[in-house]
């Protein structure tokens, strides 16, 4: 099969290549997909587990990609809940190969069906930044209605997704990000936004919770925007200054079947718009994954045409 692999850390992105290897068999649980479409994290390059397996071995060349859209084409040993031929899509195993190839093989708890009106460049681009706001927001943050959520990159794949769920749920959002993100963010459903290169951060004042994308010196200075009571989420990792009398988060996204089916429901009927910037060839992939030009949203390759 093609599939994209990374052997060089140094190299980031840039390094990746198209290959031919040998289709994936499916193990205890999983279930074989053929993908159809694949989303990628800018910043998987610098996660250890694009590198090395559990057990910190070195498990290169690894291919890259964690979301997927496709049909399932095999079942392994003891996989229930899904069926071959059955459109599906989620979130693989972040120390396995991933989803940037013809065929990947995931365990089948991971995955949730994807319905025939929703198609599979969309069902690719909701697993991980859809999954992250969901447990940002509700399993984490706890955001309750009438809250004031300040939402970090609020026009990007995560914090687009943030900005619409916390205004679904009856939060105040305040959008953040580049100046030529205002007008995406507001038409997310941000009520406010805050140039972060132009404006100052501080005067938003108190909020009960903040969604942090972006971290470092923004991370910082969030921390000392949050109530007492509220509660900082970040996931780029433990924040270097933590709220006083807040609760601090950071956590790593995790698949789940329920919050798969919420989200992909909230799309067909259309209280959730997702957040593409381009579609490229599982060809053209290298190219599309090293953008000469600024895209916002994400970049989803498709496997299939
Ligand atoms: N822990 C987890 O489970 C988890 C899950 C998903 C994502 N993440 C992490 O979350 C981060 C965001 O992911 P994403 O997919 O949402 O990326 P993304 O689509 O690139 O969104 C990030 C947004 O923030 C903006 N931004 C970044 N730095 C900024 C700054 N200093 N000032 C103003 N705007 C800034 C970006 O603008 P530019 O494009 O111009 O920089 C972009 O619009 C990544 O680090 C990713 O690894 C973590």
């Amino acid at each position: 099969m093609k599939a994209i692999v990374v052997t060089d850390e140094a190299a980031g992105t840039a390094g990746m290549t198209l290959v031919e290897r040998p289709e994936p068999a499916p193990a205890i649980n999983d279930v074989v997909v053929q993908v159809h479409a694949s989303g990628f994290v800018p910043t998987e390059m610098e996660w250890p587990s694009t590198w090395t397996d559990r057990l910190g071995r070195d498990r290169t060349p690894s291919i890259p990609g964690h979301e997927l859209a496709g049909v399932v084409s095999a079942l392994g040993y003891g996989a229930t809940g899904l069926s071959v031929g059955q459109r599906v899509f989620g979130l693989t195993d972040w120390t396995r190969d991933g989803t940037l190839a013809e065929y990947v093989a995931v365990e089948a708890r991971n995955l949730a069906p994807l319905p025939g009106d929703v198609d599979f460049t969309v069902g690719a681009s909701l697993p991980i930044s859809g999954l992250t706001a969901w447990q940002g927001l509700f399993e984490h943050g706890r955001l309750r209605a009438g809250q004031s959520v300040l939402v970090h990159g609020a026009a990007g794949a995560v914090g687009s997704m943030v900005t619409q769920l916390a205004r679904e749920f009856g939060a105040y959002v305040i959008g953040t990000g580049r100046a030529a993100d205002r007008q995406r963010a507001l038409d997310f459903g941000a009520h406010e936004f805050v140039d972060l290169g132009n404006e100052a951060l501080e005067d938003v004042g108190g909020v009960d919770l903040v969604f942090d994308v972006i971290g470092g010196d923004i991370g910082k200075r969030s921390a000392g925007l949050i109530r007492a009571g509220g509660t900082l989420v970040s996931v780029v990792g433990p924040p270097e200054v933590r709220p006083a009398d807040a609760l601090t988060i950071d956590f790593v996204v995790t698949s789940d079947r329920g919050q798969l089916g919420e989200i992909v429901q909230r799309v067909r009927d259309g209280r959730l718009r997702t957040n593409i910037g381009n579609v490229a060839g599982l060809d053209d992939a290298v190219a599309a994954l090293n953008p000469t030009e600024r895209i916002t949203g994400k970049t989803i390759i498709s496997a299939r045409s």
